[in-house]
Protein backbone atom coordinates (compact mmCIF):
# COMPACT_ATOMS: atom_id res chain seq x y z
CA UNK A 1 0.00 0.00 0.00
CA UNK A 2 1.67 3.76 -0.72
CA UNK A 3 2.18 5.88 1.89
CA UNK A 4 -1.10 8.41 1.11
CA UNK A 5 -3.43 5.51 1.25
CA UNK A 6 -1.60 3.81 4.66
CA UNK A 7 -2.04 7.54 5.85
CA UNK A 8 -5.83 7.78 5.14
CA UNK A 9 -6.68 3.98 6.56
CA UNK A 10 -4.56 4.92 9.66
CA UNK A 11 -7.14 8.40 10.18
CA UNK A 12 -10.39 7.26 9.34
CA UNK A 13 -9.06 4.02 11.93
CA UNK A 14 -7.96 6.57 14.66
CA UNK A 15 -11.07 9.06 14.21
CA UNK A 16 -13.20 5.57 14.67
CA UNK A 17 -11.40 4.08 17.50
CA UNK A 18 -11.56 7.50 19.24
CA UNK A 19 -15.25 7.63 19.06
CA UNK A 20 -15.74 3.87 19.79
CA UNK A 21 -13.59 4.66 23.38
CA UNK A 22 -15.66 7.24 24.46
CA UNK A 23 -18.46 5.58 23.54
CA UNK A 24 -16.78 2.65 25.88
CA UNK A 25 -16.27 5.23 28.83
CA UNK A 26 -20.36 6.18 28.58
CA UNK A 27 -21.46 2.71 28.78
CA UNK A 28 -18.89 2.65 31.94
CA UNK A 29 -20.94 5.78 33.04
CA UNK A 30 -24.09 4.20 32.08
CA UNK A 31 -23.46 0.86 33.68
CA UNK A 32 -22.33 2.66 37.01
CA UNK A 33 -25.74 4.54 36.72
CA UNK A 34 -27.21 0.85 36.99
CA UNK A 35 -25.57 -0.09 39.80
CA UNK A 36 -25.71 2.49 41.89
CA UNK A 37 -29.53 3.35 41.50
CA UNK A 38 -30.32 -0.46 42.15
CA UNK A 39 -31.55 -0.82 38.69
CA UNK A 40 -29.07 -3.52 38.32
CA UNK A 41 -31.91 -6.19 38.71
CA UNK A 42 -34.66 -4.53 36.55
CA UNK A 43 -34.34 -7.26 34.23
CA UNK A 44 -34.19 -10.32 35.94
CA UNK A 45 -33.31 -12.36 33.14
CA UNK A 46 -30.98 -12.04 29.96
CA UNK A 47 -31.07 -11.34 27.09
CA UNK A 48 -34.70 -10.54 27.27
CA UNK A 49 -36.52 -8.44 29.82
CA UNK A 50 -38.98 -10.10 31.81
CA UNK A 51 -39.00 -12.41 28.53
CA UNK A 52 -39.22 -10.30 26.15
CA UNK A 53 -37.31 -8.42 23.79
CA UNK A 54 -38.80 -4.98 24.44
CA UNK A 55 -39.71 -5.11 28.19
CA UNK A 56 -43.26 -4.28 29.40
CA UNK A 57 -44.46 -0.60 30.66
CA UNK A 58 -46.46 -1.79 33.17
CA UNK A 59 -47.07 -4.32 35.69
CA UNK A 60 -50.28 -5.31 34.33
CA UNK A 61 -48.59 -6.85 31.18
CA UNK A 62 -46.67 -9.43 33.53
CA UNK A 63 -48.64 -13.18 34.16
CA UNK A 64 -50.51 -12.57 37.29
CA UNK A 65 -48.00 -15.37 39.26
CA UNK A 66 -44.23 -13.82 37.70
CA UNK A 67 -43.52 -13.34 41.35
CA UNK A 68 -43.47 -16.87 41.74
CA UNK A 69 -42.04 -17.93 38.47
CA UNK A 70 -39.02 -15.70 39.17
CA UNK A 71 -38.76 -16.68 42.71
CA UNK A 72 -38.66 -20.43 41.34
CA UNK A 73 -35.62 -19.51 38.74
CA UNK A 74 -33.60 -18.08 42.34
CA UNK A 75 -34.87 -14.05 42.14
CA UNK A 76 -37.02 -14.17 45.24
CA UNK A 77 -37.62 -10.36 45.48
CA UNK A 78 -38.41 -9.73 42.08
CA UNK A 79 -41.04 -6.84 42.05
CA UNK A 80 -41.45 -4.37 38.27
CA UNK A 81 -40.10 -1.05 38.71
CA UNK A 82 -40.88 0.63 35.27
CA UNK A 83 -37.67 2.88 35.72
CA UNK A 84 -35.54 0.90 37.08
CA UNK A 85 -36.12 -1.85 34.14
CA UNK A 86 -36.16 0.46 31.51
CA UNK A 87 -32.81 2.25 32.98
CA UNK A 88 -31.32 -1.45 32.29
CA UNK A 89 -32.96 -1.90 29.66
CA UNK A 90 -31.18 1.31 28.05
CA UNK A 91 -28.14 0.05 29.55
CA UNK A 92 -28.14 -2.66 27.43
CA UNK A 93 -29.62 -1.11 24.27
CA UNK A 94 -26.13 0.93 24.82
CA UNK A 95 -23.89 -2.09 25.40
CA UNK A 96 -25.13 -3.31 21.96
CA UNK A 97 -24.54 -0.38 20.35
CA UNK A 98 -20.87 -0.36 21.29
CA UNK A 99 -20.73 -4.09 19.82
CA UNK A 100 -21.58 -2.40 16.51
CA UNK A 101 -18.50 0.80 17.17
CA UNK A 102 -16.01 -2.57 18.07
CA UNK A 103 -17.43 -4.02 15.17
CA UNK A 104 -16.78 -1.46 12.41
CA UNK A 105 -13.23 0.05 14.42
CA UNK A 106 -11.99 -3.77 13.81
CA UNK A 107 -13.46 -3.77 9.72
CA UNK A 108 -11.47 -0.23 9.80
CA UNK A 109 -8.53 -1.59 11.19
CA UNK A 110 -8.04 -4.14 8.53
CA UNK A 111 -7.11 -1.70 5.99
CA UNK A 112 -4.30 -0.74 8.43
CA UNK A 113 -2.84 -4.14 8.85
CA UNK A 114 -0.34 -3.81 6.15
CA UNK A 115 1.19 -1.01 8.06
CA UNK A 116 1.02 -2.55 11.56
CA UNK A 117 -0.89 -5.83 12.02
CA UNK A 118 -1.07 -4.96 15.95
CA UNK A 119 -3.20 -2.56 14.96
CA UNK A 120 -5.61 -5.16 13.17
CA UNK A 121 -5.05 -7.82 16.11
CA UNK A 122 -6.00 -5.43 18.73
CA UNK A 123 -8.96 -4.34 17.04
CA UNK A 124 -10.04 -7.95 16.57
CA UNK A 125 -9.24 -9.00 20.08
CA UNK A 126 -11.26 -5.95 21.73
CA UNK A 127 -14.19 -7.01 19.70
CA UNK A 128 -13.82 -10.79 20.57
CA UNK A 129 -14.07 -9.05 24.52
CA UNK A 130 -16.60 -7.18 23.95
CA UNK A 131 -18.89 -10.38 23.17
CA UNK A 132 -17.74 -12.09 26.12
CA UNK A 133 -18.23 -8.89 28.41
CA UNK A 134 -21.77 -9.44 27.07
CA UNK A 135 -21.83 -13.16 28.45
CA UNK A 136 -20.24 -12.06 31.49
CA UNK A 137 -22.84 -9.14 32.03
CA UNK A 138 -25.21 -12.29 32.04
CA UNK A 139 -23.45 -13.85 34.64
CA UNK A 140 -23.68 -10.87 36.29
CA UNK A 141 -27.24 -10.46 36.50
CA UNK A 142 -27.38 -14.39 37.07
CA UNK A 143 -25.39 -14.12 40.31
CA UNK A 144 -28.21 -11.69 41.60
CA UNK A 145 -25.65 -8.80 41.28
CA UNK A 146 -22.74 -10.31 43.57
CA UNK A 147 -20.09 -8.09 44.36
CA UNK A 148 -16.81 -10.36 43.44
CA UNK A 149 -18.60 -10.56 39.60
CA UNK A 150 -19.63 -7.09 39.58
CA UNK A 151 -15.82 -6.29 39.99
CA UNK A 152 -14.55 -9.17 37.55
CA UNK A 153 -17.16 -7.32 34.93
CA UNK A 154 -15.86 -3.37 35.60
CA UNK A 155 -12.08 -5.05 35.27
CA UNK A 156 -13.06 -6.53 32.07
CA UNK A 157 -14.40 -3.38 30.67
CA UNK A 158 -10.54 -1.82 32.08
CA UNK A 159 -9.39 -4.46 29.64
CA UNK A 160 -11.23 -3.21 26.83
CA UNK A 161 -10.18 0.00 27.10
CA UNK A 162 -6.61 -1.36 27.19
CA UNK A 163 -6.75 -3.14 24.34
CA UNK A 164 -8.50 -0.36 22.25
CA UNK A 165 -5.78 2.15 23.47
CA UNK A 166 -3.23 -0.22 22.86
CA UNK A 167 -4.46 -0.28 18.80
CA UNK A 168 -5.14 3.62 19.07
CA UNK A 169 -1.25 3.86 20.17
CA UNK A 170 -0.09 2.15 17.29
CA UNK A 171 -1.90 3.71 14.95
CA UNK A 172 -0.79 6.87 16.53
CA UNK A 173 2.76 5.50 16.54
CA UNK A 174 4.19 7.88 13.82
CA UNK A 175 2.96 10.91 15.52
CA UNK A 176 4.74 10.51 18.85
CA UNK A 177 7.57 9.49 16.60
CA UNK A 178 8.09 13.05 15.88
CA UNK A 179 8.10 14.28 19.18
CA UNK A 180 11.61 13.92 20.67
CA UNK A 181 11.82 12.41 24.29
CA UNK A 182 15.71 13.24 23.87
CA UNK A 183 15.36 16.34 26.84
CA UNK A 184 13.44 14.28 29.05
CA UNK A 185 14.08 14.03 33.08
CA UNK A 186 16.03 10.71 33.05
CA UNK A 187 13.96 10.40 36.21
CA UNK A 188 10.87 9.94 34.27
CA UNK A 189 10.67 6.69 33.28
CA UNK A 190 10.90 5.37 36.93
CA UNK A 191 8.80 7.28 38.07
CA UNK A 192 6.26 6.30 35.22
CA UNK A 193 6.24 2.75 36.44
CA UNK A 194 6.08 3.63 39.80
CA UNK A 195 2.77 5.70 39.28
CA UNK A 196 1.60 3.00 37.16
CA UNK A 197 1.65 0.73 40.28
CA UNK A 198 0.22 2.93 42.40
CA UNK A 199 -3.03 3.35 40.10
CA UNK A 200 -3.61 -0.44 39.64
CA UNK A 201 -3.21 -0.56 43.87
CA UNK A 202 -5.60 2.13 44.26
CA UNK A 203 -8.14 0.99 41.54
CA UNK A 204 -7.70 -2.52 43.39
CA UNK A 205 -9.01 -0.91 46.66
CA UNK A 206 -11.27 0.95 45.06
CA UNK A 207 -13.41 -2.21 43.70
CA UNK A 208 -13.36 -3.92 47.66
CA UNK A 209 -14.29 -0.60 48.82
CA UNK A 210 -17.34 -0.78 46.67
CA UNK A 211 -17.67 -4.69 47.48
CA UNK A 212 -18.30 -3.18 50.75
CA UNK A 213 -20.73 -0.65 49.85
CA UNK A 214 -22.46 -3.53 47.85
CA UNK A 215 -22.82 -5.49 51.44
CA UNK A 216 -24.04 -2.03 52.91
CA UNK A 217 -26.93 -1.68 50.53
CA UNK A 218 -27.92 -5.54 51.36
CA UNK A 219 -27.56 -5.02 55.07
CA UNK A 220 -28.93 -1.62 56.04
CA UNK A 221 -31.22 -0.77 52.84
CA UNK A 222 -30.52 2.41 50.91
CA UNK A 223 -32.53 4.44 53.95
CA UNK A 224 -29.54 4.54 55.58
CA UNK A 225 -27.13 5.20 52.80
CA UNK A 226 -25.64 7.93 54.26
CA UNK A 227 -24.56 5.82 57.39
CA UNK A 228 -23.48 4.02 55.30
CA UNK A 229 -19.48 5.42 55.62
CA UNK A 230 -19.62 5.19 59.38
CA UNK A 231 -19.80 0.90 58.52
CA UNK A 232 -16.74 1.03 56.53
CA UNK A 233 -13.68 -1.10 57.58
CA UNK A 234 -10.16 -0.39 57.22
CA UNK A 235 -9.27 -0.36 53.67
CA UNK A 236 -11.51 2.63 53.12
CA UNK A 237 -9.66 4.81 55.07
CA UNK A 238 -6.00 3.67 53.26
CA UNK A 239 -8.19 4.20 49.87
CA UNK A 240 -9.01 7.77 50.95
CA UNK A 241 -5.69 8.83 52.34
CA UNK A 242 -3.88 6.60 49.23
CA UNK A 243 -5.11 8.96 47.18
CA UNK A 244 -3.16 11.73 48.34
CA UNK A 245 0.11 9.92 47.53
CA UNK A 246 -1.23 9.25 43.67
CA UNK A 247 -2.09 12.80 43.68
CA UNK A 248 1.15 14.08 44.91
CA UNK A 249 2.97 11.37 42.68
CA UNK A 250 1.47 12.90 39.79
CA UNK A 251 2.44 15.92 40.44
CA UNK A 252 5.62 15.20 40.58
CA UNK A 253 5.71 13.59 37.25
CA UNK A 254 3.80 15.96 35.77
CA UNK A 255 6.34 18.51 37.09
CA UNK A 256 9.30 16.30 35.33
CA UNK A 257 8.10 16.78 32.21
CA UNK A 258 7.15 20.54 31.79
CA UNK A 259 10.19 21.01 33.08
CA UNK A 260 12.25 19.06 30.72
CA UNK A 261 9.74 19.27 27.62
CA UNK A 262 7.95 21.96 28.02
CA UNK A 263 4.00 22.56 27.91
CA UNK A 264 3.45 21.96 24.31
CA UNK A 265 4.81 18.16 24.36
CA UNK A 266 2.10 15.31 23.86
CA UNK A 267 3.05 13.82 27.08
CA UNK A 268 2.53 17.13 29.08
CA UNK A 269 -0.57 17.47 27.87
CA UNK A 270 -1.57 14.04 28.54
CA UNK A 271 -0.09 14.31 32.05
CA UNK A 272 -1.35 17.88 32.42
CA UNK A 273 -5.11 16.20 31.57
CA UNK A 274 -5.00 13.29 33.90
CA UNK A 275 -3.93 15.67 36.83
CA UNK A 276 -7.32 17.41 36.13
CA UNK A 277 -8.77 13.36 35.91
CA UNK A 278 -7.18 12.67 39.67
CA UNK A 279 -8.72 15.67 40.71
CA UNK A 280 -11.95 15.06 39.94
CA UNK A 281 -11.55 11.16 41.50
CA UNK A 282 -10.61 12.70 44.31
CA UNK A 283 -13.58 15.75 44.86
CA UNK A 284 -15.94 12.46 43.85
CA UNK A 285 -14.48 10.24 46.12
CA UNK A 286 -14.34 13.27 49.20
CA UNK A 287 -17.88 13.51 48.54
CA UNK A 288 -18.75 10.19 48.77
CA UNK A 289 -17.34 10.08 51.78
CA UNK A 290 -18.11 12.83 53.13
CA UNK A 291 -21.59 13.66 51.73
CA UNK A 292 -23.31 10.49 52.74
CA UNK A 293 -22.73 8.63 49.69
CA UNK A 294 -25.26 10.81 46.87
CA UNK A 295 -25.63 7.84 44.03
CA UNK A 296 -25.18 10.60 41.57
CA UNK A 297 -21.48 10.83 42.44
CA UNK A 298 -20.63 7.07 42.21
CA UNK A 299 -20.75 6.74 38.40
CA UNK A 300 -18.77 10.12 38.24
CA UNK A 301 -16.10 8.77 41.23
CA UNK A 302 -15.93 5.07 38.28
CA UNK A 303 -15.81 7.11 35.30
CA UNK A 304 -12.94 9.15 36.87
CA UNK A 305 -10.91 6.29 37.83
CA UNK A 306 -11.42 4.61 34.33
CA UNK A 307 -10.10 7.85 32.91
CA UNK A 308 -7.23 7.85 35.17
CA UNK A 309 -6.60 4.23 33.80
CA UNK A 310 -6.73 4.76 30.44
CA UNK A 311 -4.61 8.28 30.24
CA UNK A 312 -1.98 6.28 32.08
CA UNK A 313 -1.67 3.70 30.04
CA UNK A 314 -1.79 6.28 26.88
CA UNK A 315 0.63 8.12 28.36
CA UNK A 316 3.08 5.06 28.65
CA UNK A 317 2.50 3.63 25.35
CA UNK A 318 2.98 7.03 23.83
CA UNK A 319 6.31 7.69 25.47
CA UNK A 320 7.63 4.45 24.30
CA UNK A 321 6.60 5.38 21.16
CA UNK A 322 8.33 8.77 21.13
CA UNK A 323 11.53 6.94 22.67
CA UNK A 324 11.55 4.07 20.01
CA UNK A 325 10.68 6.25 17.15
CA UNK A 326 13.79 6.99 15.83
CA UNK A 327 14.95 3.16 15.54
CA UNK A 328 11.41 1.77 14.35
CA UNK A 329 11.31 1.31 10.92
CA UNK A 330 7.34 0.44 11.36
CA UNK A 331 5.78 3.68 11.46
CA UNK A 332 4.69 5.85 8.80
CA UNK A 333 7.53 8.38 7.86
CA UNK A 334 5.78 10.98 5.61
CA UNK A 335 2.64 11.05 8.73
CA UNK A 336 5.88 11.54 11.03
CA UNK A 337 6.68 14.15 8.62
CA UNK A 338 3.16 15.61 9.32
CA UNK A 339 2.36 15.60 12.36
CA UNK A 340 5.87 17.72 13.13
CA UNK A 341 4.22 20.47 11.53
CA UNK A 342 1.48 22.65 13.22
CA UNK A 343 -1.70 20.26 12.19
CA UNK A 344 -1.04 17.36 14.03
CA UNK A 345 -3.40 14.51 13.37
CA UNK A 346 -5.76 12.54 16.24
C1 LIG B 1 -6.84 8.93 42.95
C2 LIG B 1 -7.95 8.88 43.57
C3 LIG B 1 -8.93 7.74 43.55
C4 LIG B 1 -9.07 6.69 42.69
C5 LIG B 1 -8.26 6.37 41.44
C6 LIG B 1 -10.18 5.89 43.16
C7 LIG B 1 -10.65 4.74 42.55
C8 LIG B 1 -11.78 4.04 42.93
C9 LIG B 1 -12.37 2.94 42.20
C10 LIG B 1 -11.82 2.32 40.93
C11 LIG B 1 -13.48 2.55 42.87
C12 LIG B 1 -14.44 1.42 42.47
C13 LIG B 1 -15.62 2.08 41.78
C14 LIG B 1 -16.65 1.13 41.25
O1 LIG B 1 -16.32 -0.02 40.97
O2 LIG B 1 -17.80 1.57 41.06
C15 LIG B 1 -13.62 3.41 44.03
C16 LIG B 1 -14.64 3.34 44.94
C17 LIG B 1 -14.79 4.17 46.00
N1 LIG B 1 -13.93 5.18 46.39
FE1 LIG B 1 -12.31 5.81 45.37
N2 LIG B 1 -10.68 6.47 44.30
C18 LIG B 1 -9.94 7.60 44.59
C19 LIG B 1 -10.12 8.45 45.65
C20 LIG B 1 -11.06 8.32 46.64
C21 LIG B 1 -11.22 9.19 47.78
C22 LIG B 1 -10.37 10.42 48.09
C23 LIG B 1 -12.31 8.72 48.49
C24 LIG B 1 -12.92 9.19 49.78
C25 LIG B 1 -12.54 10.13 50.55
C26 LIG B 1 -12.84 7.57 47.79
C27 LIG B 1 -13.93 6.86 48.17
C28 LIG B 1 -14.48 5.80 47.48
C29 LIG B 1 -15.74 5.17 47.82
C30 LIG B 1 -16.67 5.55 48.96
C31 LIG B 1 -15.93 4.15 46.88
C32 LIG B 1 -17.14 3.21 46.76
C33 LIG B 1 -18.05 3.83 45.70
C34 LIG B 1 -19.21 2.97 45.29
O3 LIG B 1 -19.49 1.97 45.94
O4 LIG B 1 -19.84 3.32 44.28
N3 LIG B 1 -12.05 7.37 46.68
N4 LIG B 1 -12.57 4.32 44.03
Amino acid sequence: MNTQTDNTALTRYRRMAWITLAAVYFLILVGATVRASGAGMGCPDWPTCFGSWVPPTSEAQLPANYQEIYAELGYSDTRFNVVKTWTEYANRLVGVSIGFLIFLTAIYSWSCRTHDTRIFKASVAAFLMVGFQGWLGSKVVGSNLQPGMITVHMLMALAIVGTLLYALAQARRGIMASQSVENIDPRFEKWLYVILGFTILQVAMGTQVREMTDLLRESQGEDLRSSWIDAMPWFFYVHRSFSAVVLFANLWLARLLVMSLGWQHTLSKLTLTMICVIGAAVLSGATLGHLGMPALVQPTHLLAASLLFGLQFLIWMSYRHSRDGNTSNSFSKSESELSAGHNVPV
